[in-house]
């Protein structure tokens, strides 16, 4: 989404500016832009590089304002860029969010002789302040801002007041930085880090403002509002690439380090509890008493949802539901009996999981979060959850979140399985085996990360690609096929291996590769018919399978074989080959893996 970044302190702010752009780039963008009040907004459409060109290195300005855009309203261009500037040019607006009813606002300000240069909703937000300024920035933003429906994560500065910027935070995050002699603003803490690890996370309708030897932060109502700051816990190295040539293959390469942390101090915790998750005692006996369980995620959380309705309802008895974000938040939902609600989220910013919480609580139902970036908006939203601690996830392809995610539903269900009584011995079993994992998938990643490079290039020719998998396997077929398709561009679909006969099977022939998730389970048999039927179409198959599956060996073209696992525990193993696949497919290809076209890496607007 779109990023945005502000500094008020004692030195040039635009090298800053331009620092903290940077430090935001993963968040996908097509153009970007500054303002400093002594020399105006500056923007350009495409990289950053494209903006720092054209910067005079000469400026002394100490405020200033920057902004990555996606493209919501309008077409990446220049005159589309922010930051925006009222009708006289000494007001300047960067805004992440959509407003909804810009157009009604627009054909006011219009009527009143006010002119646009940009087809921009934000640009209406930064004319309609214009309008309202009197003298006091923070009294025009909220009177404004008053009239605005929708999301909003804004800065605005202005000439009249060129040592202070005021920022507002509405479903679109916007985080403080609080430094010595300087403070800033951004909308993602990652881009804080080289400068102060603490922080002030806004609420929504709370609004501030930032001067360099101070911050107020003000309630919706106005009320000024004490603030400490937050310490963040990771150092800024942890999202360098520590020598990995992307990202995303460093973040599969943190598997390890992230299943240890995401069990650190939660299983086995003693001989009486098997799992201890802190998140979520506060609500552990409305937990023990649920009827239903809904998970909510989107993209690559909402199969890691899948996968967790599989191993609760099979080893917890627990009747789960699983919701795509988009959809919950506009459905008529029916609950029967207690039901709790369950975000899976990465960045916990993602709008439509956040709106789906939102919902979830006016229904007064539980509401619980799998989150991973500390002190987010649906980690403080939610009643309870269950912090991922995968650390900071760059790349726009999740994979050590996706990982951390399954293995915390996997602590979920040791957890729910235990208050709900089930049989203590398969639980235990499980744990131990869990323990073992993040020594099993490093040697895997040593061992076998040239296999895979060399199984993907043979596949990076092809143009369309179909995954295959059952139980367990048959949402991590979807999300295989959605890491490949996000990396490569390769048009990839996932069926329930069940499915083939019912359609899907049509569409294979030799230039059309299956690749088949086929570990030794109880559905390995069934798996094997699939892969014969598909090879009679004379389909290429590549099967994942257990380490000396020969069954499957014998009938698949390529094989990739991985380590076997409890089946609670297989889907975390077979992740990783498939991330390494469509990682390597995407660098055969010549493509950036780690911002990918079209993508951005938390996806805060509908
Ligand atoms: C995953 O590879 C994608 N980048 C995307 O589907 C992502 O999982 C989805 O947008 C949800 O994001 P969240 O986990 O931050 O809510």
């Amino acid at each position: 989404m779109c990023g945005i970044f502000g500094y008020v302190g004692d030195k040039p702010a635009a090298p800053i500016l331009i620092a903290g752009l940077k430090a935001l780039e993963y968040r996908g963008y097509d153009s970007s832009g500054l303002f400093v009040p002594g020399s105006g907004v500056v923007r350009s459409a495409g990289p950053i590089a494209n903006l720092e060109v054209k910067i005079d290195p000469s400026l002394t300005d100490t405020t200033g304002i920057a902004h990555t855009r996606w493209a919501t309203h309008g077409v990446p261009t220049e005159k589309n860029a922010h930051p925006h500037l009222d009708m006289s040019g000494t007001v300047a607006l960067v805004h992440n969010g959509i407003i909804e009813n810009y157009k009604e606002l627009k054909e006011g300000l219009l009527a009143q002789g006010i002119t646009f240069a940009s087809d921009t909703d934000s640009e209406v937000l930064a004319k309609l302040i214009g309008t309202l300024y009197k003298g006091d920035l923070l009294k025009a933003v909220r009177e404004a801002l008053a009239m605005v429906r929708g999301t909003y994560g804004i800065a605005v500065t202005s000439t009249h007041n060129p040592k202070q910027i005021v920022v507002a935070r509405m479903g679109s995050p916007i985080v403080l930085g609080v430094g010595t002699g300087a403070n800033y603003i951004s909308s993602d803490p990652a881009a804080l880090v080289p400068y102060t690890k603490d922080v002030v996370y806004l609420e929504d309708g709370e609004c501030a403002v930032i001067e360099s030897d101070g911050y107020k932060v003000y309630e919706s109502s106005g009320r000024n509002r004490q603030k400490n700051p937050e310490k963040i816990d990771w150092d800024i190295e942890e999202v360098q690439k520590q020598g990995f040539e992307h990202f995303m293959l460093k973040e599969i390469f943190d598997a390890k380090e992230v299943i240890d942390n995401t069990i650190r101090g939660r299983l086995l915790h003693d001989e009486f509890r098997l799992v201890k998750l802190g998140g979520l005692e506060p609500v552990l006996d409305e937990i023990k008493s649920l009827d239903r369980l809904t998970i909510v995620g989107c993209g690559s959380a909402y199969y890691a949802g899948l996968i967790g309705k599989y191993i609760l309802e099979e080893y917890a008895g627990l009747p789960v539901d699983v919701e795509l974000g988009s959809e919950y938040r506009y459905k008529r939902t029916v609950t029967q009996g207690k039901t709790a609600v369950i975000a899976v989220t990465q960045s916990g910013e993602t709008a439509d999981t956040l709106a789906s919480i939102r919902s979830a609580k006016e229904q007064g139902l539980l509401t619980l979060g799998i989150v991973n970036v500390v002190g987010s908006t649906i980690a403080r939203e939610t009643d309870a959850g269950v912090y991922n601690h995968a650390g900071p996830e760059v790349a726009v392809a999740s994979t050590k979140a996706f990982v951390s995610q399954l293995v915390a539903l996997v602590l979920v269900t040791l957890l729910v399985a235990k208050e709900r009584g089930v049989a203590e011995a398969e639980l235990k079993k499980i744990a131990k085996e869990l323990q073992t994992l993040p020594e099993v998938v490093q040697t895997y990643l040593r061992d076998q990360k040239e296999t895979v490079a060399r199984m993907a290039e043979k596949y990076a020719r092809y143009n369309d690609t179909m995954f295959i998998g059952r139980k367990f396997h048959a949402p991590l077929a979807a999300e295989g096929a959605l890491k490949l398709k996000e990396v490569s561009y390769i048009h990839a679909e996932a069926y329930a291996g069940g499915e083939l006969k019912h359609g899907p099977i049509a569409l294979l022939d030799e230039n059309f590769p299956v690749i088949a998730l086929a570990p030794e389970d109880d559905v390995c048999e069934k798996m094997i018919s699939n892969i014969e039927e598909v090879r009679a179409r004379k389909a290429p198959v590549l099967a994942i399978t257990t380490e000396g599956n020969d069954a499957v060996v014998s009938v698949a073209d390529d094989v990739l074989e991985i380590p076997k696992l409890h089946p609670m525990l297989q889907p975390i193993m077979t992740t990783i080959p498939l991330q390494l696949f469509a990682y390597y497919v995407g660098t055969a290809k010549g493509l950036n893996v780690d911002r990918p076209r079209n993508l951005a890496k938390s996806v805060t607007v509908e």
